[in-house]
């Protein structure tokens, strides 16, 4: 049966990279694409960032494919594209995002021995903490927020976590801010009961602060992340860091119903009409998909192999190249066709997979 994906390209270099997502998904299996609004884009047609048509489409659907949602031109406006995603992910029940980062044989801001040891999966939970709680206000002369955490939305992520763990190298890193927050806590505390379901995982506890600076001194020492919603949402874009630029990595928000595939990074405005936004993240992001939603793990795997292979040769400026992103499509295309997979990332075959 040919499965229906929704397609929500968004705004800024949303569009651009879904292009070149879609080719690559196109590539892989017969899939039948709807494409709804979202964002800034939806505002403008409908005046409202996530219309319903969107939610229904993509409840319908088995998967989502997301560009990214945002930009100057709606800043300050009383509908904000953000909200659209936000609301989307609730709409889903989607509480789970995997954000794998890796060592990807690019240049990085990191010592060489220092990045290469780096592969990494940040589990985030997605649907709590400060960004959805109430009550929450802005006034002229005060603003607040409301930072809420649920025991059972820790439990729920939790085991994500220990799950993908047993599938790598066997650890979790659980990152909170115990020192300070009540939720940070209570977080802690369901974690560590969780923990003992799975006594062949290790499991230990860093604060926040602390974790954001061992993961660029010394990223060997994590495997998977597990983290609450607004720190998962930092980390994942430091750890764009290991792999060498933002625009590099993919992203999967699970739920109990139809996951949201979406590159990590957002719709860099400076980017937009250029050609020259890397569409890696998107690219992956269809291999993610290809391993959640579509169960074709064996084509995440070539997905993933192509892009590392075309990274060697052809790269977008992010990552100190010239190429365009067509360039880079074409070239990932070519390699998914005649694959040269011979030389992975370190022509190391134990190394472990992106994503799992
Ligand atoms: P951003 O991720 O758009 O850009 C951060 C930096 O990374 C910029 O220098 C940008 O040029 C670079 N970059 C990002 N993606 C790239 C790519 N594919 N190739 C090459 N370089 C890339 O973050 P921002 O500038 O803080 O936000 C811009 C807008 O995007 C805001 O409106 C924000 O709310 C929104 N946003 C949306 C999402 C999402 O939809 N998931 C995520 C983050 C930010
Ligand atoms: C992300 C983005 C979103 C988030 C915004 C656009 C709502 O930064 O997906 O990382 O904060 O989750
Ligand atoms: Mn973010």
């Amino acid at each position: 049966m040919t499965c229906e994906i929704a397609v929500l390209r968004g705004d800024g270099i949303g569009p651009e990279v879904i292009e070149s997502a879609l080719s690559v998904l196109g590539a892989c299996v017969p899939v039948r694409l709807r494409e709804g609004l979202v964002g800034g884009a939806a505002i403008d047609a409908t005046g409202d960032p996530l219309p319903p048509e969107t939610v229904a489409l993509c409840k319908q659907s088995d998967g989502v494919l997301l560009g990214a949602v945002g930009g100057p031109r709606w800043d300050g406006a009383p509908a904000r594209p953000e909200a659209g995603l936000l609301r989307l992910r609730r709409a889903l029940g989607l509480y789970a995002n995997l954000r794998p980062s890796r060592y990807m044989g690019l240049p990085t801001p990191l010592r060489e021995g220092v990045a290469r040891q780096a592969d990494i999966m940040i589990v985030r939970e997605l649907s709590g903490g400060v960004y959805f709680a109430e009550p929450r206000g802005i006034t002229p002369t005060e603003a607040f927020n409301t930072w809420r955490q649920t025991a059972a939305e820790v439990e729920r992520v939790a085991h994500v976590a220990f799950r993908l763990a047993r599938g790598r190298r066997g650890k979790v890193t659980s990152v909170d801010k115990a020192n300070v927050l009540e939720t940070s806590r209570l977080w802690r505390q369901v974690v560590s009961r969780i923990g003992q379901e799975y006594p062949d995982v290790v499991l230990e506890h860093r604060y926040v602060d602390a974790a954001s600076f061992e993961l660029i001194a010394s990223p060997h020492r994590f495997d998977v992340v597990l983290t609450e919603n607004l720190f998962g949402d930092i980390l994942s874009d430091e750890a764009g860091l290991l792999a060498g630029s933002l625009g590099l990595l993919p992203s999967a928000s699970l739920g109990d119903g139809p996951a949201l595939y979406e590159p990590v990074h957002g719709t860099a405005p400076a980017l937009v009409g250029r050609g020259v936004a890397n569409p890696t993240g998107a690219i992956l992001s269809v291999g993610m998909m290809l391993e959640h939603t579509l169960g074709r793990p064996d084509l995440a795997r070539a997905v993933e192999r192509a892009a590392i292979a075309t990274l060697r040769e052809v790269r977008t400026p992010d990552i100190g190249g010239t190429a365009r992103a067509s360039e880079f499509t074409a070239a990932i295309l070519h390699n998914l066709s005649w694959p040269r997979w011979d030389d992975d990332v370190d022509g190391d075959e134990s190394a472990s997979e992106w994503a799992v």
